[in-house]
């Protein structure tokens, strides 16, 4: 499929029907006691970000990048900014067969990709679950899995091609040392293989692959799901200088210039490289504890991951639907909401999906509350029209947080990059499903990057895609001797 373009930069999100019924930036609410309607707002006040508040983020993050990237940080940025040494996106040149391999998530996929002069000309894919054993288990089982995916794919596919070359997109936190090098900072999401932290995974995937796979392979990039999107968005735009990633969790990466980058002392060339910033993890150190709610040290607390990806746990997919989910119950046990009467369900973890945050949004977009009311009946929970209000009150204040966080960031990334147009390329099912996040945050980004130029380009399978074009985009830089091979960063 074709990967979705948004709508033009020079759009104002005002002037769509919908946004109209809901205004942007704020969230309108009055329901028929106005003593309660304080009380629902006074609860869901400190989720409402205050221009002072916005700045402040933005500020921020301005310092922890520079100190990210800087040679002898004064103190440690919970901003990782990793060089990923991609120094060049797709430049319609790339021809050959390539293999890429997409690992982050219970899914596994193997691809064979086919390019002509930098044009798919042919896509074959196989999907395989990783087990739960086989995430939670020893390092080198997991490697060996996956080269067995990979001997399974091409024999089914009959392969009988020369040499393949393989772009691995490994979405965790990585420390890059070439664009073939990537050390495992830690797990995150639902892995946690012991043997793995600390150590190089190409090495391990190649070790895995000459074990048991008995084809000829040389796996040449690794790369995590920011990465492989700015790629493939720049397959389709040559503009796209942003890959951001708004899915179950979220993180962005963009194109820097190679002077700015303190910290990179190896052999480089280039003049820009791609920089995977981990922004999920924004604020670990404790800089954002300034707008910390107890429904986020709530969701902190329950997570599998505590203290770590703080910025994350703020919108990102996983975490919104319970964060809406916390609001609810609070506001029942305060008898604001359900005349004070809860369900089991709505007190569960965990049941209340970020999925159920975009149809309400829908509900409230298209002054409807079918979606609402089924979601409600789900929970076996008795409502009034008052209810139905509140509930999408607690929605839109999330969302609208989601999209300011998000928003502070891809400003600020347009701002110090200061091209004259800028395609952000987004893949993530968040983005994707929520009905206004992208109008929201169209215009958010245009008040807080005034005068820069962009638009939001939805590409499919950034990471597999991306994968495959960035085995190629090594393989064309190898054979110009570019490849940046070392370097201390
Ligand atoms: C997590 C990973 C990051 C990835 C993001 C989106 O934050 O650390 O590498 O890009 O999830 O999948």
């Amino acid at each position: 499929m074709n990967p979705t373009e948004s709508t033009a930069k020079s759009t104002s999100p005002l002037e769509d029907t919908n946004q109209q019924r809901l205004p942007m930036g704020s969230c309108p609410f009055a329901i028929s006691d106005p003593v309660q309607q304080a009380q629902v707002e006074e609860i869901l006040k400190p989720l409402i970000l205050t221009q002072d508040v916005i700045d402040r983020v933005r500020d921020v993050f301005e310092d922890e990048m520079k100190l990210g990237l800087a040679k002898n940080p004064p103190k440690l940025s919970s901003l990782q900014m990793e060089n990923t040494f991609l120094p060049e996106l797709p430049n319609g040149t790339e021809s050959g067969e390539y293999l890429a391999l997409d690992l982050g998530g219970t899914n596994f996929r193997v691809i064979l990709m086919e390019l002509k002069e930098g044009t798919i000309q042919r896509e074959e894919v196989k999907y395989y679950k990783v087990p739960e054993e086989v995430r939670l288990g020893p390092g080198e089982q997991l490697f060996d899995f996956l080269a067995d995916c990979i001997k399974d794919f091409l024999e089914k596919k009959h392969y009988t091609g020369e040499k393949l070359t393989l772009g691995f997109c490994f979405s965790f936190p990585m420390h890059q040392k070439a664009l073939n090098v990537g050390i495992l900072v830690h797990w995150t999401k639902s892995f946690n293989c012991p043997g793995v932290v600390g150590k190089d995974a190409v090495k391990m995937l190649n070790d895995a692959i000459h074990r048991r796979c008995g084809h000829a392979i040389d796996v040449v990039a690794v790369l995590n799901d920011t990465t492989g999107t700015i790629v493939k968005g720049a397959y389709v735009d040559h503009e796209t200088a942003i890959g951001l990633i708004l899915g179950t969790g979220s993180n962005a990466c963009y194109l820097e210039r190679v002077s700015r980058i303190e910290k990179w002392e190896g052999q480089h060339d280039a003049e820009e490289v791609v920089i995977d910033i981990e922004f999920g993890a924004f604020g670990d150190n404790g800089v954002l504890d300034f707008m910390k709610t107890d429904f986020d040290r709530e969701i902190n607390r329950n997570s599998l991951l505590v203290g770590s990806f703080t910025y994350e746990k703020y919108f990102a997919g996983k975490y919104l639907g319970e964060i809406a989910r916390l609001i609810l119950v609070k506001l029942v046990d305060e008898e604001l909401l359900f005349k004070g009467k809860c369900t089991e369900k709505l007190r569960t973890v965990g049941s209340f999906t970020s999925q159920y945050v975009s149809h309400i949004e829908k509900d409230s977009m298209e002054l409807s509350t079918e979606e609402t009311e089924k979601i409600l009946g789900e929970f076996g929970l008795s409502y009034t029209q008052d209810d139905l209000k509140i509930i999408k009150y607690v929605c839109a204040v999330i969302s609208e947080r989601a999209a300011n966080l998000v928003s502070i960031c891809l400003a600020h990334l347009l701002c110090r990059m200061d091209k004259p147009h800028c395609t952000i390329a987004v893949d993530g099912s968040l983005f994707e499903e929520h009905p206004r996040l992208r109008t929201l945050m169209e215009a958010k980004i245009s008040a807080w990057a005034p005068g820069k130029q962009f638009k939001f380009l939805m590409v499919e399978d950034g990471s597999g895609k991306g994968a495959a074009l960035i085995a190629a985009i090594a393989t064309r830089l190898r054979a110009h001797s570019k490849a940046i091979i070392s370097g201390e960063c």
